[in-house]
């Protein structure tokens, strides 16, 4: 066996008959108590191009993803309740996600098999029992993607003490990075966000986030709270009031504020 640490995770894993340790904990550092942590993703760092299996074969993500943009989501464990709700939705939505250009894949610790059985219960709880979950899930058994990735739950283990993934969503863009010379695709960390095993994710949500993150990376805006598709956006600091009123033609409407700063701009795009 080995011992594995990630972050405040520490677990024996088992090894099989001429498994090579793979030193997948390179990355650990340590936190303000002096504790091991994983230092993570950040936003706008390169997501790494791992390798996986998958319900659909292997996989290299950044191959996977092509010229799309990409959602990674992971779930605690195949078989239990919120899981099942949460894919079966996902399932459901999955055109949403395709129309805006984005590839999903989800990920846990169970392996490729029980992610193939599984996802016939997921369909079957959309009374689609015919269709094929409309996208494929990484089979995570040794945990070592979810290490390198930081999405495993401490707080969360199975029946024998194994820590599980967390609802961990990673959104990656798809911008060129040079739009003149098309050198090919960023795969860059857009939105990181985190859930424990014991509260389902919102997937409307995580749509109306991808709907701010493609604005915001088209044009000079911020999207203000609640904000949906056609409301009205606001005009991000940095930019002047002169090369506001050239860039927003339909005007930008500045909210009075006791400081008298004008920082509240508005416009509709
Ligand atoms: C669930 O998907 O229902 C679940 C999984 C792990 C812990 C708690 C709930």
């Amino acid at each position: 066996d080995r011992i594995v640490q990630a972050g405040r995770i520490v677990y024996r894993q088992p090894l099989q008959a001429n498994q090579q340790v793979t030193p997948v904990l390179s990355r650990v550092s340590v936190g303000c108590r002096g504790e091991p942590t994983m230092p993570g993703l950040l936003l706008g760092d390169e997501f790494p191009n791992f390798e996986a299996d998958t319900t659909i074969g292997r996989i290299k993500i950044h191959d996977f993803l092509g010229s799309s943009w990409g959602i990674l989501f992971s779930h605690p464990k195949d078989f239990t309740p919120v899981c099942t709700t949460e894919l079966a939705c996902a399932a459901r939505i999955s055109d949403e996600f395709k129309k805006r250009g984005v590839k999903m894949i989800a990920l846990s610790i169970d392996s490729v098999e029980d992610h193939r059985h599984w996802s016939k219960d997921v369909m079957a709880f959309n009374s689609e029992t015919e269709s094929p979950l409309p996208f494929p899930i990484i089979a995570d058994d040794k945990r070592e993607l979810s290490v390198q990735l930081g999405m495993l739950d401490p707080d969360e283990r199975d029946k024998d003490g194994m820590p599980l993934t967390a609802r961990c969503v990673r959104i990656l863009s798809s911008v060129l990075s040079c739009p003149v010379f098309v050198i090919g695709p960023d795969k860059k960390l857009k939105l990181s966000i985190l859930y424990p095993a014991t509260t389902g994710r919102n997937f409307d949500e995580l749509l109306r986030v991808i709907d701010s993150l493609q604005l915001t990376a088209q044009k000079k805006v911020a999207t203000p709270v609640n904000w949906k598709p056609n409301d009205k956006v606001m005009v991000i600091p940095s930019l002047s009031e002169a090369e506001a009123t050239a860039l927003f033609p339909n005007g930008v409407t500045t909210k009075e504020v006791p400081s008298g700063k004008k920082y509240l701009r508005y416009t509709q795009l």
